[in-house]
């Protein structure tokens, strides 16, 4: 279904000749992450309503690209340039309704790779970068009633600040591993965290067996999951899959008893449990790495492969693979909602473009129907964007903070955002 869509987008009336080639996929790339500070200037969007699909990209036609073992055509020029124009990124944007959204008050701060918990009107946001060389220590606290972000309060010092793995009961909100510090930091930290969003009082829970990057975290059946994830390097996937008995904000066990792995490991996934059942969404295998011997622990690029698997786990501990992601997609581990038996998920990143390697930002809202196991795009966004935070209260839609886009014409990562925007959703 997936493949249709995309050959429907990108079978335009280019008539540009493709040579099929050799093939780059399957190194390690590496690249000088060219970051964009976020203090620079952007598009002001004024209109509630932002259509960003624009109907006559010149493209090029790409079959099977997205199962990452195709060959794929060498488009460099005789000086070796690529020509941007041959291939738009936007060729991986998907056909999607329009929806308006509204502009609503941003967040205190601009954050990327933070994490969010909804508890019924407050939206909890948490950490993040700043930028590249800056991280946050601290929690934003957003009341969907009052329209007003009110409350901002310190995480601790030995918590991570990007990566974080969260879950939350209702009351307790528990933080699991991540990064700590800025930059592509290694190692990871293994420390575990509770909050009690009554009280704001911080408190501890028997570390990780090992540290983990952005591992998928849910409570599930009484017991708080943590897999999958990055290992030490920040790159190799990991498909471990760990729980401990909590309640009240307490561990009931001293330590984690080891589960059935997930089929396949990586970090930056949506996890979302519902009755007896736990999904784990999307992801990717590889990410950045720090740049050998650098004393900043500088990020530099390393291939990565984005993938849209859904993997659902029952009450006998057994994995089901269903029905993939209209496309490939991560960075969603806090851009998801549960509305009426759907999960809706809101952007992330997806495969990046074959021709310029450059990465592409996912810009569609979409819906998996835990009915009949079917995805659906069933809108876009203000903007493509990344590690977005999703909230849903009294029939809207909200979405806050992430990395968005370029513009509508171009999909890469550029500014780290703390809008907030809102939509009606009715499935
Ligand atoms: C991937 O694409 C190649 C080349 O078109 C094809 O031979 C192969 O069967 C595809 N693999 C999958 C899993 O679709
Ligand atoms: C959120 O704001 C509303 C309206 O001002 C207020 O009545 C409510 O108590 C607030 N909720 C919390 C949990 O503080
Ligand atoms: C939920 O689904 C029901 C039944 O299809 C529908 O009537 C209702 O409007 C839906 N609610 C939302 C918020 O989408």
């Amino acid at each position: 279904m997936a493949r249709n869509h995309i050959s429907k987008q990108i079978s335009t009336k280019s008539t540009i000749l493709l040579l099929f080639v050799s093939v780059l996929v399957g190194g390690a790339l590496i690249f000088d992450y060219l970051w964009s500070s976020s203090s620079s200037s952007s598009v002001v969007y004024t209109s509630i309503h932002y259509n960003w699909i624009r109907e006559n990209n010149d493209l090029v036609t790409l079959p099977n690209f997205f199962n990452g073992t195709d060959k794929i055509a060498d488009f460099k020029d005789e000086n070796g340039k690529i020509p941007v124009r041959l291939l738009s990124g936007t060729f991986a944007d998907l056909a999607a309704p329009d929806i308006e959204w509204e502009e609503m008050t941003p967040a205190p701060v601009p954050r990327l790779d933070g994490a969010s918990i909804q508890i019924n009107e407050l939206f909890y946001v948490f950490s993040g970068y700043r930028n590249l060389d800056h991280v946050h220590s601290h929690v934003d606290v957003y009341n969907i009633t009052s329209k007003k972000w009110g409350e901002s309060f310190a995480t601790p010092q030995e918590m991570a600040n990007s990566h974080l793995g969260t879950a939350c009961d209702g009351r307790y909100i528990y933080v699991v591993s991540g990064q700590k510090g800025p930059q592509c930091r290694t190692p990871p930290v293994s420390e575990t965290f509770v909050l009690d969003t009554r009280t704001r009082n911080w408190a501890s829970l028997p570390p990780l067996p090992e540290p983990r990057y952005a591992p998928a975290t849910q409570i599930w059946r009484g017991r708080l999951h943590v897999m999958g994830g990055g290992k030490e390097n920040r790159h190799t996937p990991s498909t471990d899959h760990w729980s401990i008995a909590v309640k009240n904000g307490k561990a009931l066990e001293k330590t984690w008893r080891i589960e059935v792995p997930i089929p396949r490991g990586g970090p930056h996934r949506a996890c979302v449990a519902v009755g007896d059942r736990l999904y784990v969404i999307g992801g990717q295998e590889g990410d950045f790495m720090p740049k050998p011997g650098s004393p900043i622990f500088k990020c530099s690029r390393r291939h990565e492969v984005v993938y849209g698997d859904v993997y659902m786990l029952d009450d006998k501990m057994k994995w089901h693979t269903l029905a993939p992601m209209p496309k490939p997609d991560s960075h969603i581990e806090s851009s998801w909602v549960v509305v009426n038996n759907s999960i809706v998920i809101a952007g992330g990143t997806t495969e990046k473009n074959p021709v310029t390697k450059r990465m592409i930002l996912v810009g569609e809202l979409f819906r998996f129907d835990l009915q009949s196991k079917k995805w659906h795009v069933i809108g876009k966004l203000p903007y493509r964007v990344k590690t977005t935070q999703a909230a849903y209260w009294d029939g809207w839609l909200y979405i806050t903070s992430g990395q968005r886009d370029k513009g509508p014409d171009n999909p890469q990562p550029r500014k780290v955002v703390a809008d907030l925007w809102r939509t009606k959703l009715s499935l």
